[in-house]
């Protein structure tokens, strides 16, 4: 018998992270802007977003806000980065970014961070939330990685517990921004959207097309959700850093 698992290649289960462990977040990776390039029009297309987010709050209750798009690829792992940085440049500011895209995650990895225990382990309840999410070196800014992928992510998300612990992250931060997989072949995202406050719809311009955006649209305001505003990615050239 074995202890270990095969997908793909053989892998051992997820272990928990150490504390403190996600201080090693790096920031570098050419696409978040925020961090690479401060001064650069995609991080100021970032601060008016996060601008438009909270001005729609202004009693600064905490919120969660589902970050989707219509198809894979068009940039929502890196907005959610992105965006999460702009919202800690305001002092105060907690920020949790979660990975609840669990077909093809991608903030960890992003992120230069082991794979752990995450929110899979959150909502089944088998990972204490204060060990599976971890504090980064960005003062404000913690992630929650996905944890192990299950068989069936729908079934887990539409589950009961979910609500439970979107509230258990509403009392610990001010914004929880939730990346999720593409809406338009999978529902996930208008699950969790329905749960959410709020959605932000990520669209890769000049390569989704416009008919798919506003299906994706509709659906995600379909289970109750309510689309706070597009972010249209892939527009501007950044300028290089002087
Ligand atoms: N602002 C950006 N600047 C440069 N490249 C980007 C930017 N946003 C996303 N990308 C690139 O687009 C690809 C998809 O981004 P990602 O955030 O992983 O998409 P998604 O999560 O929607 O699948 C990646 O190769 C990423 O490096
Ligand atoms: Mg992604």
């Amino acid at each position: 018998m074995s202890i270990f698992r095969r997908s793909g290649g053989a892998s051992a289960p997820l272990l928990q992270a150490e504390p403190d462990e996600a201080r090693k977040a790096r920031f570098d990776r050419e696409e978040i802007a925020i961090a690479r390039n401060p001064r650069g029009g995609i991080a100021e297309q970032f601060r008016q977003l996060r601008n438009s987010i909270t001005a729609l709050n202004p009693e600064g209750a905490p919120r969660t806000v589902v970050m989707a798009s219509a198809l894979r690829g068009e940039g929502k792992t890196v907005a959610t980065i992105n965006l999460g940085l702009a919202m800690s440049e305001v002092p105060g500011t907690r920020v949790l970014l979660v990975d609840a895209d669990l077909h093809r995650p991608g903030l960890e990895g992003y992120l230069g961070l082991p794979r752990r225990q995450g929110l899979v382990e959150v909502i089944r309840g088998t990972c204490p939330i204060d060990r599976a999410i971890r504090a980064t070196s960005v003062e404000g800014v913690s992630v929650l990685g996905p944890g192990e992928l299950p068989k069936n992510p729908s079934e887990l998300l539409g589950s009961d517990r979910v609500k439970m612990v979107l509230s258990s992250f509403k009392q610990r931060f001010k914004y929880i921004l939730i990346d999720t997989p593409q809406a338009a072949t999978i529902s996930d995202a208008s699950m969790l959207g329905a749960l959410a406050d709020g959605i932000v719809l990520v669209v890769k311009l000049g390569s989704t097309p416009r008919s798919l955006v506003e299906e994706t649209y509709n659906r995600l305001e379909s289970l109750g959700g309510n689309v706070l505003g597009t972010l249209l990615t892939g527009a501007l050239p950044e300028e290089p850093t002087s």
